[in-house]
């Protein structure tokens, strides 16, 4: 469930970047367009963002909704709206289908409405042969771009409205990042805070780099001012974010540049900002340096997310991840040797070429020696364009199942004897939603991402309070406030 958006409404003022202003320039003409239909429609027009993929998407979508609410759109969840906006994954295929399934439903919506408006966006749309499909298949599509135009929305709105033809927008690649554009954040106490944009690992199996261009770093300044303009709008969580967070500084000028670490340093110490994730880190790039930083920073939570991919040293150098089994087992025994209480969670793919059973058997190795809390796993999808899709030895879908449910059963197992650690002890918890299930609960995150269910109301929604852990349910527990 969502709750209210939280708008930090912006104009011009104070902004000095020229992009932004001359984006702002286009706020202000798009609004005018939108005010026309509203007279027309004879009500305020709707519009949908739909999310598919990661939380830098998810960022973006809040950024789409931005400009939507500043130019005069209502916000709203569901796709018979005035206006549809799919931002777009494409880590893997099943992704790519769910946009095609969805895209099927709103071709019928556009029949019965002629003033309907649809436009894709995001990483799917970075790739040649998916735009292809779209000019191909659903001509009533009215507006294509890409991941590195999306502060131009406003502007290819204006566009859009002035034209009956498919605009098209896509660029290859870019070094700019805009700064100051308009934003409506899904949560008013919690948010993502973009550090890094890209990535530059080339993991042989991902997409990412190809559609997300090359890494570039948001200077420290920019990021504690985001910080302490969301701590000032109430926000107590944040979450940085990038492909590679424990890269982060690379692009950064001499006097801006500052390590990962030192940046968590930084966004501890703004006030009202009572917790701070981030997410992900890359094995190949934790040090010791940022295992201390979160030791010493009691607001960074005790939740590390770190993206294994294989238990196998032979299949992690196929997949150009720059470490061994060996070196990730020793890295999880530093993180728990220094921080007993952190959760480790992880992402493992299955079926990458070449892959045998052994390989999976190393796999399953490492999860039960490590003990993840829990672990995200996919079978491998090859990605056209990646150096793996065109490696000879693919793996057959019978043998990637097959040792896809054996993995599965050892992440259960070691997850059920994680689980139920904390029962009984009193944890901290943000509250973020009243239970799906029954009304007169309420669900909050603790410092380790585990979700724990709990009497309270709508009044206990983004603050936090102290919870005793009553009992464990596999994945979540339940509690009662002290
Ligand atoms: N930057 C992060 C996450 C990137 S995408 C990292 O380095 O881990 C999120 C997850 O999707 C990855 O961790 C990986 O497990 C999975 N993934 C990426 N490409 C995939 C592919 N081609 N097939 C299956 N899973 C994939
Ligand atoms: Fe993809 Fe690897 Fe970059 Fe993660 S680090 S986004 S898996 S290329
Ligand atoms: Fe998907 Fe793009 Fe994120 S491909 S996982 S939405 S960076």
């Amino acid at each position: 469930m969502s709750l209210d958006m939280s708008i930090l409404h912006k104009n011009a003022i104070g902004v000095t970047d020229e992009e932004s202003l001359k984006q702002f320039t286009y706020i202000e003409k798009a609004k005018g367009y939108v005010a026309e239909l509203e007279k027309e429609l004879g009500r305020k027009p709707t519009a949908c963002v739909v999310t598919f993929g990661c939380q830098m998407n998810a960022k973006d979508s809040e950024k789409l909704i931005g400009i939507l609410v500043s130019i005069g759109y209502e916000s709203v969840e569901t796709e018979d709206a005035d206006f549809v906006i799919y931002n777009t994954c494409t880590v893997r295929d099943n992704a790519d289908q769910r946009v095609l399934g969805r895209l099927g439903y709103v071709k019928s919506l556009h029949k019965k409405r002629p003033w309907m408006k649809t436009a894709i966006c995001g990483c799917m749309m970075q790739e040649k042969t998916a735009v292809e499909k779209i000019q191909k298949s659903y001509r009533f599509v009215n507006l294509i771009f890409g991941t590195h135009n999306l502060y131009k929305f406003a502007e290819l709105l204006c566009q859009m409205f002035e034209s009956d033809r498919m605009i098209i927008d896509i660029w290859e690649k870019t070094d700019r990042i805009v700064e100051q554009l308009p934003i409506s954040r899904k949560y008013s106490f919690k948010s993502g805070v973009n550090i890094m944009f890209g990535c530059n690992n080339f993991c042989t199996y991902c997409i990412v780099p190809y559609v997300r261009g090359r890494e570039r770093s948001r200077t420290p300044k920019d990021i504690i001012r985001e910080c302490e303009e969301l701590a000032a709008d109430g926000v107590k969580e944040v979450m940085l974010l990038g492909q590679n967070v424990d890269s982060y500084g690379i692009g950064l000028s001499d006097e801006d540049k500052i390590s990962f670490p030192e940046l968590l340093d930084e966004v501890c110490k703004v006030e009202g900002i009572e917790r701070v994730r981030f997410m992900t880190p890359h094995p190949k790039d934790m040090s010791v340096d940022l295992i201390d930083a979160i030791v010493r920073n009691p607001k960074v939570a005790r939740h590390i997310h770190l993206p294994l991919q294989s238990g196998s040293t032979e299949i992690l150098k196929r997949m150009n991840r720059h470490y061994t089994k060996e070196s990730y087992l020793q890295l999880v025994d530093l993180i728990r040797e220094k921080l007993p209480d952190a959760a480790i969670t992880t992402d493992i793919i299955v079926g990458f070429p070449g892959e045998k059973d052994s390989d999976v058997d190393e796999t399953i190795d490492v999860v039960r020696k490590a003990g993840f809390d829990n672990a995200f796993t996919f079978i491998y999808s090859k990605r056209t364009g990646t150096p793996a899709a065109s490696f000879e030895d693919q793996v057959s879908e019978e043998d990637a199942k097959r040792n896809f449910n054996r993995l599965l059963k050892a992440v259960q197992e070691t997850a059920r004897l994680q689980s139920g650690k904390l029962e009984g002890t009193v944890e901290r918890v943000l509250v973020e939603d009243i239970n799906e299930q029954d009304s007169n609960l309420v669900t909050g995150r603790m410092s380790n991402n585990t979700l724990v269910h709990f009497p309270g109301d709508e009044s206990l929604i983004g603050t936090f309070v102290d919870v005793h852990l009553d009992e464990c349910h596999g994945f979540y527990y339940t509690g009662t406030m002290v």
